[in-house]
């Protein structure tokens, strides 16, 4: 296998988990990029159903190197829970202990952090953004304004000790003034240090830069995208967005490789869509289609089980995802979930309420996403059990033509179809 990238190409919860999952078996390296506990992760591996939030999925095999690289952001105490999670399910500690590493240069998501994405989100009423309130905002925002805590700065009590005197009085008066929050004593935050230092200890890879050219040059990689294209900071519906890159481009920066290290992306998309949170959804359904989805679908997030919007695919937002996402080639996963629909909506428009003028691309203001509606095109639905089908020449003939649609539409090959949670429900085309 080619050293491959998975990226969510829509508001995220793709399935991107499964498809990682399966790619997982033919690589050697296993790395997340970006995100961090803010993801879940859904495998159903030979009928045992694992969630994963920050472990790359790859763990569940053996002998396979699993990275949480650069460019996540950890909260140590929610690692140790899904670490523990994992192992009551029949993966050996001694496993996570050899074959588990994480980036130094990765962030910590401290509770202060928590704290002030709590906050915000139950205090923004009809502005918050509907986070997963596990400090993702927070954490990437001190990264980027060069005050955030790194894995590695917890094993140099002397430099935690002389950077804390100048992150915390400011964090402290921005927790007080701004938020109204309790602030935290310098010996809080050593303590909790401490403890998040014991629980990463194991798992730091301090020699990743000399390994890095051997498995540049030996091995392959796969990297397993969180989030979505249509949640990236700079490319999603803006600011209803993660605070990450979870595209291709993404993938090299976070995983601490050049750009060459990649030759493959696989954009996972569902057959319809689903989001999670606020923001514009333009294709989301409110009605009983909307409704049958989520029903058949399990739209529910794995995270903070929350029920998912959900709605028609859309073609227009997916041929952008699959421009900004650098996408070579399609996954499209859920397809089962469309069996028992008479008719099935695509939009390959946006219409303006106000104008009439139809567009063919993506507006990328999000306040201006109210003014359009979604022209669809409808395709016939095949009214049969796919769950079933292995190979493309089995599944029905509307499913095909559904199939084609998309591909043209998306001037992109669907290579791997997904008719089920479980690995062999799967139909890899050539
Ligand atoms: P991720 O965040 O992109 O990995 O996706 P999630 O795990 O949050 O959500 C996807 C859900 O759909 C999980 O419950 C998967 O087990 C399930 N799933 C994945 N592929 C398929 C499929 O082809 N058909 C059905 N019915 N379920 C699927
Ligand atoms: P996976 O990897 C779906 C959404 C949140 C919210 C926005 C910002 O399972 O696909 P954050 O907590 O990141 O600051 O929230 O992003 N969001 C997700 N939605 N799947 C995810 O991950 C998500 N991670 C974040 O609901 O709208
Ligand atoms: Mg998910």
């Amino acid at each position: 296998m080619k050293n491959t990238v998975v990226v969510g190409a829509q508001f995220g919860d793709e399935g991107k988990a499964k498809i990682t999952d399966i790619l997982a078996k033919e690589a050697d390296f296993i790395t997340r990029f970006q995100g961090g506990s803010n993801a879940g992760h859904t495998v159903v591996a030979d009928g045992k159903k694992y969630a994963f939030h920050l472990i790359p999925s790859g763990i569940l095999y053996e002998n396979k190197i699993c990275m949480l690289g650069a460019g996540c952001v950890i909260k140590p105490d929610d690692l140790e829970k899904e670490i523990n999670d994992i192992v009551s399910q029949g993966v050996s500690i001694e496993r996570f202990k050899n074959c588990f590493k994480i980036s130094p240069l990765a962030h910590i998501t401290m509770k202060y952090h928590t704290d002030i994405d709590g906050y915000s989100e139950n205090n923004l009423k009809e502005n918050k953004i509907g986070t997963t309130k596990k400090g993702i905002g927070p954490t990437y925002t001190d990264k980027y304004n060069r005050c955030g805590i790194r894995v590695e700065d917890l094993f140099h009590p002397e430099i935690l000790s002389k950077k804390l005197d100048i992150i915390l009085p400011k964090k402290n008066r921005e927790l007080e003034f701004v938020y109204n929050l309790k602030p935290y004593s310098k010996e809080d935050i050593l303590k909790e240090c401490e403890l998040y230092r014991k629980i990463l200890a194991p798992y730091v890879d301090f020699k990743w830069e000399d390994n890095l050219s051997d498995i540049l040059k030996n091995k392959t990689i796969l990297f397993e995208g969180a989030q979505g294209v249509m949640l990236d900071i700079d490319y999603g519906t803006y600011p209803y967005v993660t605070s990450s890159s979870p595209t291709a481009g993404g993938a090299a920066i976070g995983a601490s490789m050049g750009v060459s290290a990649i030759q493959r992306a696989v954009g996972v998309f569902k057959a319809y869509m689903t989001r999670v949170g606020e923001g514009a959804f333009i294709t989301e359904s409110l009605d009983d289609d909307g409704e049958k989805l989520r029903t058949i679908g399990g739209e529910f997030g794995v995270t903070t089980g929350r029920p998912r919007r959900c709605g028609w695919f859309d073609a227009i937002s997916a041929k952008y995802s699959v421009l900004v996402g650098g996408l070579t080639e399609i996954a499209l996963t859920k397809l089962d979930v469309l069996d028992s629909f008479k008719e099935i909506k695509i939009a390959v428009a946006y219409k303006n309420k106000k104008t009439g003028e139809i567009i063919k691309y993506y507006p990328t203001n999000v306040y201006t996403h109210k003014d359009f509606e979604p022209v669809y095109e409808t395709c016939q639905g095949w009214l049969s059990d796919i769950t079933k089908c292995r190979t493309y020449d089995e599944l029905p003939q509307n499913a095909k033509l559904y199939l084609k649609k998309l591909e043209e539409i998306l001037g992109t090959k669907i290579t791997i179809i997904s008719v089920g949670p479980d690995r062999e429900q799967t139909i890899f085309i050539q």
